[in-house]
């Protein structure tokens, strides 16, 4: 659906357009450099990412004020988790499973942007990722497709400021309608599609998916986007089964255009339509041109393949102009919906609205939600009255603590765990002396000055995992352990035999399977972001309860990854308790199944896991009928006890499986989830209502299908409930 008097101002404008202005809009230009000032006047400029905020007004008054029909730039930068105020990465905004912290989290950084002079943001990153190797799985929102699908939505809704109250407009595509506040920016959801499942973890490395698997796993969280509003969406730098996904026709032209109706535009990745003559697809920068045109890239990013060979692309007839046209109208139309053509460049900038009391707020509130409890033997809340000893190279990080992609985040503006730790006890009780420097320091010449510390110290807190600059893009590891000589500084910590608590701040899962037994808690709080130190210090003593629960499966080794909840089952599933070498003769046929001799089978902790510092006691689940018709509906039902001594959330999840179907389906897959608050000795009830689109998958010939016969349902706690026994339910027609 169409605003009519935005198509009409569209088709005036793009009536006056020349074929080169036409080009023009189809390029991104880096930076106000003066060549790309000279072609924004010349009218071939229609996007620049990453400007300074000191050139802003300069090259949008270019654009507007000297180009022969004043096309306003859209302004885009990586606004990924925040902006002056940072929110955790993506992946620990995931573990919050709150989609209304989510939103806010996009919102505050919106409204930051935005008085920057910023119009676009490049997120949500919505690649599903199930390799702790590959370092852009702190951008993504981990490995579950329902998961992302929700967050990667409320995301959209927070940057494009919409909700589910939002009224809809006549004429204007879902979700557009409050584009052209001014605390609003459009949304680009990415990397279209398949980046996530680059091989070996390598960053940018080959993707062979098929298209079933595609739409049931890569698709939906780009599908949830759409439909939530993103008005633009990014193409990738992967090869996806042969073709690079920038000049894929099927994935963009076919699915994202033909068949789910997008409406917005589609900018490539950061020169990957010249990239695929580096991946083999094509013989120079015209071929590129072409094949990226004809798969419906709209916008170039970066490379020169547009400006330099579309004119003569179409003057040989080889680009109908028809293309062309269409991608320039998709520009235009996105730059009209956020009134861009309507406002005064200058009136936008307001860089007050940073840091605020309220945006903090939000940016802490997203980190106490993001924090994952992985392991406390009772240490945890600490009591306010002993000395602590604060170790560890993250203990007062300011930078690593914001994580990756924050172009815009200030280390002064950040609480670190030490500041926030020494605020709360006073400095005479903490004994701080951080061991290393950084994280990947290797030999041990600050260990004396840390176990010092630690000697005079009742209680030990070390904050310890991977400096900013060890996840992100083409920041992917072969090892996942702690790296440099931390895991030797919490040895010799724990030699101490005095209460030790680990927070690990990292943009992945890491393996702690050397040290995870010498220590008594472990809090897993990824990089929390400029509030990330006063969240974890309310944590750490009770303030606040940990609710936040794994976005993706923690290898117990790095040779089990991949590894992912919601696999498939094999036809021979390793047994529980099966582990180690084999007992008896190699022929013993208990022996062959699909396991490891030397590792367990299951990951160290499971999606979807989370402590706090309480009990929950889940009844049986009780369902309302063991029959399910086309077009009905089932409710699960079970009620959720706190058997604690302290108020906590629970996150009840809901599982699914379809037993038997003409494709094999993982042995389970979220299809709900909720936050419940619940009071110690109180019970709280919990329903999920499952109807047919819960159980549709897409079929080998990639069509979406509800088969008839046995589902199987759990409602746990996280992805080990799927080793108890489901209630089982028929779906008959
Ligand atoms: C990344 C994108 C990012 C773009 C612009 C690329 O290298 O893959 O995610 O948005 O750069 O900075």
């Amino acid at each position: 659906m169409r605003s009519s008097s935005v198509e009409a101002r569209v088709e005036a404008l793009l009536a006056k357009m020349t074929l080169a202005e036409k080009i023009g809009q189809l390029w991104q230009g880096h930076q106000a450099t003066s060549a790309n000032l000279e072609k924004i006047r010349r009218g071939e400029v229609g996007s620049l990412l990453n400007v300074k905020a000191e050139d802003m007004l300069t090259c949008q008054r270019a654009a507007i004020e000297e180009s022969r029909l004043g096309i306003p730039l859209i302004i885009g930068r990586d606004v990924i988790h925040g902006f002056h105020t940072v929110a955790p990465i993506p992946l620990g905004q995931a573990a919050s499973f709150n989609p209304s912290t989510v939103r806010q989290g996009a919102r505050m950084a919106a409204r930051e942007a935005a008085a920057a002079g910023i119009h676009w943001t490049f997120t949500p990153m919505v690649d599903i990722a199930r390799d702790p190797r590959w370092g852009r799985i702190a951008e993504s929102l981990g490995e579950d497709p329902y998961l992302a699908s929700i967050l990667g939505a409320a995301m959209v809704r927070g940057f494009q400021g919409t909700d589910d109250a939002t009224p809809r407009r006549e004429g204007v595509p879902p979700g557009w309608e409050n584009l052209s506040e001014p605390d609003s920016i459009a949304a680009c959801v990415k990397h279209y599609v398949g980046y996530g499942a680059a091989e070996g973890g390598r960053d940018y490395n080959t993707t062979l998916i098929p298209e079933s698997e595609l739409r049931n796993v890569y698709l939906p969280p780009f599908l949830a986007c759409i439909e939530a509003g993103a008005a633009t969406l990014m193409s990738a730098f992967n090869d996806l089964n042969g073709i690079p996904t920038s000049g894929n026709v099927r994935t963009l032209r076919t699915i994202l255009k033909e068949e789910w109706g997008f409406e917005g535009f589609v900018v490539s990745d950061w020169a990957s339509i010249e990239e695929m003559i580096a991946h083999g697809y094509c013989e120079d920068h015209r071929e590129a041109a072409f094949k990226a045109m004809r798969a419906g890239v709209d916008m170039e990013m970066y490379s020169p393949c547009y400006p330099d060979h579309l004119a003569a692309l179409i003057e040989s007839g080889e680009v109908p102009l028809g293309w062309l046209d269409d991608a320039t109208r998709r520009i235009l139309r996105v730059k009209f919906h956020l009134g861009l053509f309507d406002r005064d460049p200058a009136t936008a900038i307001n860089p007050q609205v940073s840091l605020s009391e309220d945006h903090r707020r939000i940016a802490y509130q997203s980190a106490v939600e993001s924090c994952v409890l992985l392991k406390n033997d009772g240490l945890l809340p600490l009591g306010d009255r002993e000395t602590i000893a604060l170790i560890g190279p993250l203990a007062d990080a300011p930078a690593d603590q914001l994580g990756c992609w924050v172009p815009d985040g200030r280390a002064e503006d950040t609480t670190t765990v030490r500041t926030a730790l020494e605020k709360r006890l006073g400095k005479a009780k903490v004994r701080f002396a951080p061991g290393l420097d950084y994280s990947n320091q290797t030999g041990q010449d600050g260990f004396s000055a840390a176990l010092a510390a630690a000697r005079e110290a009742d209680k030990l807190l070390v904050v310890v995992g991977e400096s900013a600059w060890l996840s992100g893009e083409a920041h992917s590891r072969a090892y996942l352990e702690l790296p440099g000589s931390q895991q030797a500084l919490i040895e010799a910590l724990a030699g101490l035999g005095k209460p030790l608590a680990v927070v690990v701040m990292a943009g992945r899962p890491l393996v702690m399977n050397r040290w995870a037994a010498q220590v008594n808690a472990i809090l897993w709080a990824w990089h929390p972001g400029t509030e990330g130190g006063a969240a974890i210090v309310d944590l750490i003593y009770g303030d606040q309860s940990p609710s936040g629960r794994l976005p993706v499966s923690f290898p117990e080794t790095v040779g089990q990854v991949p590894i992912y909840y919601n696999k498939r089952n094999t036809g021979r599933p390793p047994r529980e308790g099966q582990s180690g070498l084999p007992i008896g003769t190699p022929l013993d046929p208990c022996d062959f199944t699909s396991r490891y001799l030397d590792a367990d089978f299951h990951p160290a902790y499971t999606f979807g896991y989370g402590l706090t510092y309480t009990t929950f006691v889940f009844s049986p689940v009780i369902l309302s009928s063991d029959e399910m018709k086309p077009g009905s509906t089932l409710e699960a039902r079970v009620t959720i006890t706190n058997s604690g001594k302290r108020a906590g959330i629970a996150v009840p999840q809901l599982y699914l499986r379809d037993r038997s179907a003409s494709l094999t389906r993982p042995v389970g897959e979220l299809k709900g989830f909720q936050r419940i608050e619940i009071a110690p000795g109180e019970s709280g009830d919990v329903v999920f209502e499952i109807n047919e689109d819960h159980l549709r998958f897409y079929n080998e010939e990639n069509q979406a299908v509800v088969e008839p016969g046995e589902f199987h349902l759990w409602i746990g706690a996280d992805a080990r409930c799927l080793l108890d026994s489901p209630v089982v339910f028929q779906l008959k027609f």
